[in-house]
């Protein structure tokens, strides 16, 4: 589906993206050869096996051979329709998609998700308008006296939800958005009881504070009271653009700081976050009010592999270490424990205590593993105690899935808890067995099909070398090909190479359907080529000799099998027929020799 974008425009678009440029915004790529390198956005790997060619204006990952262009990448990351990616696309390029195409239908079929996103920034910029107005001046005084300056304002996109029922409301029905799509993205509440009694503004007389994924949309909102009242935050329910456990706050303002200090602070609050930024500690995420969750790590590891995560000092600040160490480990991060002195916030202890202090703590704090052992396992205590603990940390291990990671737990612990390794081994290994198999998430593949790879290798030439495709096409020889799907890729090579803008190869292979054979292309695409100009001439007469000699000995294979039923029906005619092709397919066969 490609929406109402005209075809020239998808076109340009294509070729004026970089791939690079563009997965160097999710992921941190670096030069290798001629291609990009960097961890998989796809799937969990410790050495990076995801390839970007600018050159092909593809990426494929070895791992878990995700790959494609441009936009399926953007499509497979964000989960975006085809016209969703390619707009976002034209929006980075420059590229204008005329107005005539956003017609009254378009709209109407855009997706839940586009006008979801497009109500919420509508919202942000009422929300932001309040709060410069006169009616913000309270709101404002708030921020003052929170030490927000007017930039953190800006940058995090602040605002004012003014107190009453329908402010908000009232300006989206001017703007043409439906209170049914309203409710939809979370901006406004059905009145209980009797049907059609309307609708009510969810936030009112709050602080607004957009949460934006990684790309900056709006996807929803926290409301904060001002001064005291009851609940703290009201926050936007979740959505067909938002899940907590996907997101995390900030991310979009805070990711290039992410990267450029080589970690990121992980926190929980809203406000602990604006108030680090604004203190000058830019690289930080923050969770929504949930608990750390897989996804989370995996987003963040798009930015770098190291965190340092801030936990209170309390109980409650013990189980959250404990949890998402766990995490940590199963999704190789380097986590650093920041412990905050008691009764501290990050936002208290940056305001009190100053950005370089906070910063010196952050950089003292030890490796997340060390700390748990130490502080929490370890610490000798009764007998009794002692036996808790080791309790504790055999099933701590079991949970950890990477092998190696597991095996230097053992090594720890049994040092801090001076129990023998092997002892703590065994144990390890008798509560393993007795738990259930971990599932592992592997990506699923489908069985590498009936490829032939001598006809891959020819496709491969093709796409690699437009200028022999002639040839190619002289010798006939994609008949021959066994393969149905390389076959008609293979036409349409050909087809394209009669037209005047040739496509590239990036475009004809994401025109492939999923599966096996685009799997395998885009695998050799993104490796350095094999081949040598001056060598190519050679190697296509030898490939395709070599796929038309197979041909011959497949149609053999068949030809006796027909002779022979032939012969036992008594078919004279045909058996004659089936000779003389038997013949001919000989006659050919000695050509080729
Ligand atoms: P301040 O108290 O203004 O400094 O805000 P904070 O963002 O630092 O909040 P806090 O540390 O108290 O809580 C951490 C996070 O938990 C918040 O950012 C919210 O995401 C969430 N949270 C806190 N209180 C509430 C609440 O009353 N309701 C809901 N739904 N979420 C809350
Ligand atoms: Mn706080």
């Amino acid at each position: 589906m490609k929406g109402s974008i005209p075809e020239d425009k998808i076109e340009e678009i294509r070729r004026r993206a970089d791939i690079v440029s563009l997965i160097g915004e999710y992921v941190t790529l670096r030069k290798a050869g001629k291609n990009f390198l960097g961890l998989c956005p796809f799937h969990r790997e410790k050495t990076p096996s995801f390839t970007v060619s600018p050159e092909k204006q593809m990426f494929y990952c070895f791992g878990c051979s995700e790959g494609g262009d441009a936009v399926s990448f953007l499509m497979k990351l964000n989960q975006l329709t085809f016209p969703e990616a390619v707009r976002h696309l034209a929006g980075k390029a420059g590229v204008v998609i005329p107005e005539r195409t956003v017609s009254h239908e378009e709209k109407e079929r855009r997706t839940l998700r586009e006008q979801i996103r497009q109500t919420n920034e509508l919202a942000a910029g009422f929300f932001a308008d309040a709060l410069r107005s006169p009616a913000g001046e309270g709101a404002r005084e708030y921020l003052r006296k929170r030490g927000i300056g007017e930039e953190a304002i800006s940058t995090f996109r602040l605002g004012l939800a003014p107190d009453g029922w329908r402010h908000l409301l009232d300006f989206l029905g001017k703007k043409g958005i439906s209170p049914q799509l309203a409710e939809k993205a979370g901006l406004i509440v059905p009145r209980a009881g009797q049907q059609d009694r309307g609708y009510y503004d969810r936030f009112r007389g709050r602080l607004m504070i957009p949460i934006e994924d990684v790309d900056g949309h709006v996807i929803a909102f926290g409301g904060r009271v001002m001064g005291a009242g009851e609940p703290k935050y009201v926050n936007s329910p979740e959505s067909a653009v938002y899940t907590k456990g996907n997101n995390l706050y900030g991310l979009a303002r805070t990711r290039e700081a992410i990267r450029e200090r080589g970690f990121a602070i992980l926190i929980e609050g809203y406000f602990d976050l604006i108030s680090l930024w604004n203190a000058g500690i830019t690289n930080v995420v923050a969770t929504l009010g949930t608990a750390l969750t897989r996804s989370q790590i995996d987003l963040i590891r798009r930015y770098t592999t190291h965190v340092a995560a801030v936990f209170d000092s309390d109980e409650a600040g013990r189980k959250a270490l404990a949890r998402s160490l766990e995490l940590f480990l199963a999704g190789n991060i380097h986590a650093r424990a920041v412990i905050l002195p008691d009764g501290y916030d990050p936002d208290d202890f940056v305001r009190t205590r100053g950005r370089e202090e906070t910063e010196e703590l952050v950089a003292r704090a030890l490796p997340m593993v060390d700390y748990y052992i130490d502080e929490i396992l370890g610490g000798r205590g009764t007998l009794e105690e002692d036996r808790d603990k080791l309790r504790e940390a055999v099933s701590f291990i079991c949970r950890i899935e990477d092998a190696i990671a597991r095996n230097l737990f053992v090594k720890k612990v049994s040092e801090k808890l001076n129990v023998d390794q092997d002892v703590l081994k065994t144990e390890v290994q008798r509560a393993l067995s007795r738990a259930p198999a971990p599932q592992i998430d592997q990506p699923r593949r489908k069985t590498a099909g009936e490829i032939d790879h001598l006809e891959l290798s020819l496709i491969h030439m093709m796409l690699e070398y437009p200028t022999l495709t002639p040839r190619v096409a002289e010798s006939g020889v994609l008949n021959c090909f066994l393969t149905e799907e390389l076959k008609s890729l293979g036409e349409r090579i050909l087809a394209d190479a009669g037209k005047e803008e040739m496509p590239d190869a990036s475009s004809l292979v994401s025109g492939l359907a999923e599966g096996p054979v685009r799997v395998k292309i885009l695998a050799l695409l993104m490796r350095e080529s094999p081949y040598h100009e001056e060598w190519m001439d050679r190697l296509l007469v030898d490939t395709t000799r070599q796929i038309r000699r197979k041909w011959c000995k497949e149609r053999h294979r068949i030809l006796r099998r027909q002779i022979g039923k032939a012969e036992e029906d008594g078919n004279g005619e045909l058996c004659a027929r089936l000779l003389r092709e038997k013949e001919r397919l000989m006659q050919e066969e000695k050509m080729l020799a």
